[in-house]
């Protein structure tokens, strides 16, 4: 595989970090004011999720609005995904990832998720016919995300248009109103697909503090 090994074991623990029971999951990542985590767990009552949000305030108005609706499958998290991920999850633990409208980094490609060597470690963490959701307004951060797929990741995935009636997000509902295309990729792991975290156990609080 072309890109650099991630290294999980260097991640410092996320502050105030909680471990979970390994058991099957849904993941959003950035999942800034919590809109699409709010409607997905009322409407998904069997299945857990945990959306996590690094900037404090989008944080906040997501454990808020949490507070008022109450799902009880539903865990905002406060953190950074990428150490939050590798504290936390089990291998082949996640139903579903939901990564919609990341930031496009466009002076920091590398930043980008599918060109980040964390994404090999994301993916050891999805179940076997688990999907990733990549939802996006640039064209070129969905056209460059399906090369990534294609020459570097070697996975399977559909592309598709966002109806112009959807609104799972702050940021869909913005994008659509000015008339702007939104396309999503689904990606699915394949049953035999094979990363080189497979038997990578959560670090779960490990390197709390500074060496
Ligand atoms: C463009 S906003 C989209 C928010 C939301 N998904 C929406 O569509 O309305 C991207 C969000 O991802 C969050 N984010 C970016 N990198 C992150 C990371 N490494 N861990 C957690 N959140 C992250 C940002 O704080 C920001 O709220």
């Amino acid at each position: 595989m072309p890109i650099r090994q991630f290294q999980a074991q260097r991640m410092r623990a996320p502050r105030d970090f909680q471990a979970i029971s390994n058991s099957p999951i849904c993941v959003e990542i950035g999942a800034g004011k919590g809109k699409h985590a709010l409607l997905f767990s009322a409407s998904h009552p069997q299945q857990q999720l945990i959306a996590i949000e690094r900037t404090r305030e989008k944080f906040l108005a997501m454990q808020k609005q949490h507070q008022i609706e109450g799902q009880s499958n539903l865990t905002p998290v406060h953190a950074d995904a990428l150490p939050w991920v590798v504290h936390a999850l089990f291998p082949q633990q996640v139903q579903q990832f939901f990564i919609l409208y990341p930031n496009p980094e466009p002076h920091n490609p590398a930043q980008r998720w599918l060109n980040m060597p964390f994404f090999e470690f994301l993916l050891s963490r999805l179940q076997p016919g688990g999907q990733i959701t990549l939802a996006s307004n640039i064209p070129e951060y969905i056209q460059e995300a399906q090369q990534q797929l294609i020459d570097v990741w070697q996975l399977p995935f559909v592309k598709e248009k966002i109806a112009a009636s959807s609104a799972r997000t702050h940021f869909e509902v913005k994008y659509l109103e000015r008339g702007e295309l939104c396309q999503q990729l689904i990606i699915t792991k394949p049953a035999d697909y094979t990363t080189r975290f497979d038997d990578f156990a959560p670090l779960q609080g490990q390197n709390a503090v500074a060496e």
